[in-house]
């Protein structure tokens, strides 16, 4: 391709609304463009990597065995009713209303359509396994579209549903994805990281998301130093901490007049106190009534162990006449004395359990409670009081006994282990060896395409622009002839140009009539991984300059022989990322 002919629009400011170095990156360098908040166009350099991720995504799959199909991206509103997701994706899900007045969903994601294929036609074990893919656009009207390509409106998702007999067989189809998943993500040429992860809202028992570790992810990623363990933050469970000493001697408790301090932080200049010495009481509603959590101040409630506890249904925080029923007083004041009568369960964090003594909301509007003592003012065992892991881990927690550590990362992929959830209610069930009528074992396996590319530019760049992964590059080569008006030097650059093309080199040719400099600095933010250089100077003796983007230094190469160096290495640099 000639440069002249291509639409690159490269830019030399910092787009003002790009938080991120890859959403600003893949702007500059004439990627993407964006048409509506959290929708983009991707332009040709943008579309040629994204084909090409999407080629290996595509790859993988067929090599794991699943097959590629199409569904459409609207569903029937009906579908999802029937599993009642319509009501778990709220406002997150887009629905569009027919001149009928029928309503449809445009596809977050497909599990309702594939199960109501699968429910057609898999009648007999003897069908499976069966997993079943797509690579399709998907919507999502995310709360905040941000980061780009990362958290998007629409977006290229690769999803797989995979149908088994027994727990056998969704673990060995499991296990296939997340294999193909690892080959997917170091053939792009990222580095990765696989941590646990809730199978959550999903349904299921058992879940991996694929991450790719870099400070500016939204997701954290939380592990042991020696590898034995790596979780997401909403899944790492942590030990219950050491049971401090000196509860013995405290007075009893006692109510202080707290006027308008409401939270933590208030409370805590007020009291000159210190926020891991306070209990803070939250109040929740779930399907079977108020529920109340304790955690220490300092600590985040982790809203996804708190609904395991609960038994996987629907929880949110109670809004504030739940609040003030239960509590007897204004939001803000809530404390654990008296308590469990008033609420379906007590749950309290083994951190709080831990704590000799601590200061608590009084359940009285501008009151707080000192001197109490978890055991002693209150009961850490009782028909609904439950002592565990409800709280995020934290800085100084320890997994089996292992320190934790934290990382920033982004999700690119997830792996869910979905049991009977979806074939249950959409009756996608079979025949047993014994003719008996089983449903379906489900998993489901999401990539997402966008944030491959996102993320690769995220790991990989420099101050001067992007630095490609060749197997994801637009092109292999970039030729630079460097002073368009000698025509030694336009002759030897296309020359090598037609002989890399002739050996299916991917290669384009920078025919600008532009200064070397401005070619140079387009060079380096577009990243093509492999450059050939022709000046005057060179040309002059025979030579060209060859040079990698990720490498400061060039080579020269005799002209004649340039073509067929450069071939080799394309060649090596893509043997490197094979699996
Ligand atoms: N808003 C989005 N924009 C771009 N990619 C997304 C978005 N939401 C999800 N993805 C990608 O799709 C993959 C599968 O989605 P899923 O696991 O269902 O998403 P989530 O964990 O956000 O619910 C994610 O791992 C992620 O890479
Ligand atoms: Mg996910």
């Amino acid at each position: 391709m000639r440069y002249s002919q291509m639409l690159i629009p490269t830019v030399k400011e910092v787009p003002a609304d790009a938080e991120i170095t890859s959403h600003q990156l893949m702007l500059r360098a004439g990627l993407i463009r964006k048409v509506a908040s959290g929708t983009y166009t991707y332009l040709p350099l943008g579309w040629r990597s994204l084909k090409k991720i999407i080629a290996i995504v595509r790859e993988e799959m067929d090599r794991a065995g699943a097959l590629e199909i199409l569904v459409p991206s609207m569903h029937p509103l009906e579908l999802w009713d029937q599993t009642g997701r319509s009501g778990d994706y709220g406002p997150t899900m887009f629905r569009v209303e027919d001149r009928h007045g029928k309503w449809s969903v445009l596809g977050p994601t497909a599990e309702e359509v594939f199960t109501f294929h699968a429910a057609a036609e898999i009648q007999s074990y003897k069908q499976m396994p069966l997993n079943m893919y797509q690579i399709s656009a998907k919507f999502r009207d995310e709360y905040r579209p941000r980061f780009g390509v990362i958290r998007s409106r629409e977006f290229m998702m690769k999803d797989a549903y995979s149908f088994d007999a027994d727990p056998k067989g969704l673990h060995q189809s499991y296990m296939a994805m997340y294999n193909a998943y690892c080959r997917v993500f170091k053939r792009c040429g990222l580095e990765y990281v696989i941590v646990e992860a809730e199978s959550g809202e999903m349904g299921g028992s058992g879940s991996h998301q694929f991450t790719i570790p870099c400070d500016s992810g939204e997701d954290t990623i939380v592990y042991a130093e020696d590898g034995s363990y790596a979780a997401n933050l909403e899944k790492a469970a942590v030990d219950p901490l050491p049971k401090q000493q000196g509860g013995g001697d405290i007075p009893a408790p006692e109510n202080v007049h707290t006027p308008n301090v409401g939270s933590i932080e208030a409370v805590c200049a007020f009291l000159q106190t210190q926020p891991r010495e306070m209990i803070k009481t939250l109040i929740f509603s779930s399907e079977s009534g108020p529920v109340a959590a304790l955690i220490r101040g300092d600590h985040e409630i982790n809203p996804e162990k708190l609904t395991q506890v609960l038994g996987g249904g629907h929880v949110e925080l109670a809004d504030e006449a739940t609040i003030q029923k239960v509590t007897g007083a204004k939001v803000g004041f809530a404390g654990p004395l008296e308590l469990a009568g008033r609420v379906h369960k007590v749950i309290i964090d083994h951190a709080v359990a831990a704590m000799a003594v601590g200061v608590t909301g009084a359940n009285k509007t501008d009151f707080h409670t000192k001197n109490v003592v978890p055991g002693r003012d209150f009961p850490l065992e009782g028909d609904n009081v439950v002592v565990t892991d409800v709280r995020n881990a934290a800085q100084g927690d320890t997994h089996d006994g292992k320190p934790l550590r934290f990382r920033k990362g982004i999700e690119v992929g997830q792996v869910f282990k979905l049991g009977t959830k979806y074939s249950t209610k959409l009756g996608a069930t079979f025949l047993d060896e014994n003719g008996i009528e089983t449903p379906c074992l489900m998993g489901c396996y999401g990539i997402g395409i966008n944030r491959i590319m996102a993320s690769a530019i995220e790991q990989l760049n420099d101050a001067n622009g992007i630095i490609w992964p060749i197997s994801i590059a637009p092109f292999d080569v970039l030729i630079t002839p460097v002073n368009q008006d000698e025509p030694d030097v336009v002759q030897t650059a296309e020359q090598i140009y037609r002989q890399l093309q002739d050996v299916g080199v991917e290669v384009l040719i920078d025919d600008r009539d532009l200064r070397g400099g401005i070619k140079f600095k387009d060079a380096d933010l577009i990243g093509i991984p492999v450059r050939v250089t022709v000046g005057k100077k060179s040309v002059a003796e025979g030579n060209v300059e060859i040079k990698l983007r990720h490498q400061a230094e060039s080579r020269k190469c005799p002209a004649a022989q340039a073509a067929q160096d450069v071939g080799q290495l394309v060649r090596s640099l893509k043997e490197q990322l094979r699996t």
